[in-house]
């Protein structure tokens, strides 16, 4: 493959590079190693040339226009091929990951003549996609935060336990039924999903965080669950053509997408005429919103522009979101019980596996006075809460159908 892979300056997050360079990883190796890895294409794709994969893609997803665009994705990396209307490669835009978890995207020009069947058949399991939002090689401006992000809820698996009561709230409340398609955003370690398959959908659980997706998983195989999909990807940029799914629902997920109106943009565009939207959030003037509060109060500033989470538990907001690509929203509301032995047994488990909790207590831990205040302070905001060995968590569960 030519050491000369053509790159383009300006597709370069170039934060992530200096972060990839500090870490000695030599760039254009790992590109190549990137984009020569084997991949295979499902179905009727499997062992057949780049230009009868897009063909294919064309065919399969009916994309009409002078490019037809296709997106891959493995554990390891995403490919996006462009081809013009006569079905030759224009060029194919490649993002992957490290072990530290540190995306690169970087994009490379190759006329489709010398491009290589082994550029994109092999081993690696590869899923194409029509996806709207690789037409865009604009720099996604909270690239850091989400970053942060995939990070931070790397170690929420244990929380899942008691998530997974609501989310046979949220499944029945969505009114999820057999045969329907289900998109499950933020789906973390599949709760929702796995309980929507369990029903009888085709169930797609999608999430930033690539560790969560390897419980979901786990949780599907052990449920002998064959209807669901796990994909890593972003609220803000849903890997799925427009109209692919009957019911989208997001459990405590979406809310995390710092601007609501591209996560309910994306959300809508890939449902079908007629579809649902359901969703549980934290209401502000609940334990969980408040608690969002108290760590916003006492962590450096969210980038301009990242609306804070609990914004999606008040039901006027909601509905200004949705707006018009939505019918008026109905809501309901629920309680999440976390049993705890006391106050400081809850603590110790939100310091351990509740990201935003844990990245406050990790930036203290070389201050202990101030540590101390923090923690004392979150047992006061969680004593009201407390009783009957439980802390009471409110949520907001909204439903709305796609005009
Ligand atoms: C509080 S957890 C909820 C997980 C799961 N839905 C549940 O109820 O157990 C939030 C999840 O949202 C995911 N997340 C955060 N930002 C996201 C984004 N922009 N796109 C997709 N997922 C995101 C996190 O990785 C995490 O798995």
């Amino acid at each position: 493959m030519s050491k000369d892979p053509c790159l383009r300056a300006s597709d370069i997050d170039t934060s992530a590079l200096g972060a990839c360079a500090s870490k000695g990883v030599k760039l254009l190796d790992d590109l190549d190693t990137a984009v020569s890895a084997p991949m295979t294409l499902p179905g009727d794709l499997n062992g057949q040339g780049i230009e009868k994969a897009v063909a294919a893609c064309r065919q399969v997803h009916n994309t009409s226009g002078s490019e037809t665009f296709c997106k891959g994705e493995s554990s390891r990396q995403s490919r996006t091929l462009y081809a013009d209307s006569d079905q030759s490669l224009q060029r194919s835009e490649t993002t992957w990951r490290t072990g530290s978890g540190i995306q690169h995207r970087l994009s490379r020009i190759r006329p489709f003549p010398n491009a290589r069947e082994r550029d994109i058949l092999g081993d690696v399991r590869l899923l194409i996609k029509p996806w709207r939002g690789a037409m865009s090689s604009t720099v996604d401006p909270f690239a850091d935060l989400k970053t942060r992000q995939r990070e931070m809820w790397a170690s929420f698996a244990p929380t899942a336990t008691f998530t997974t009561p609501v989310a046979a709230h949220l499944v029945e409340f969505a009114e999820i039924k057999h045969g329907e398609t289900v998109l499950d955003v933020g789906t973390g370690t599949g709760v929702v999903a796995i309980t929507a398959a369990r029903a009888g959908a085709l169930a797609t659980g999608l999430d930033l965080t690539p560790a969560l997706l390897d419980v979901a998983r786990e949780n599907a195989r052990i449920a002998k669950l064959a209807n669901t999909q796990w994909l890593e990807g972003d609220a803000e940029s849903l890997p799925f053509p427009d109209g692919h799914f009957d019911v989208v629902v997001s459990q405590f997920g979406h809310i995390f997408a710092p601007r609501p109106e591209v996560a309910v943009a994306e959300m809508r565009r890939v449902l079908k005429p007629g579809g649902r939207i359901a969703f549980a959030t934290w209401p502000p003037e609940h334990f969980v919103g408040r608690l969002f509060s108290f760590v916003a109060k006492n962590s450096p500033p969210p980038p301009p522009g990242a609306a804070p989470p609990p914004q999606w538990g008040s039901p006027d907001i909601v509905a200004e979101r949705l707006g018009d690509k939505f019918e008026a929203p109905f809501f309901s509301r629920g309680v999440m019980q976390f049993p705890a032995l006391s106050l400081s047994h809850y603590r110790e488990f939100m310091e351990r596996s509740v990201g935003p909790m844990q990245k406050l207590i990790e930036a203290s831990a070389n201050e202990p006075e101030r540590l101390a205040a923090l923690r004392a302070g979150f047992e006061t905001l969680a004593a009201p809460y407390y009783f009957g060995n439980m802390i009471r968590q409110e949520y907001l569960l909204t439903r709305a159908k796609a005009r």
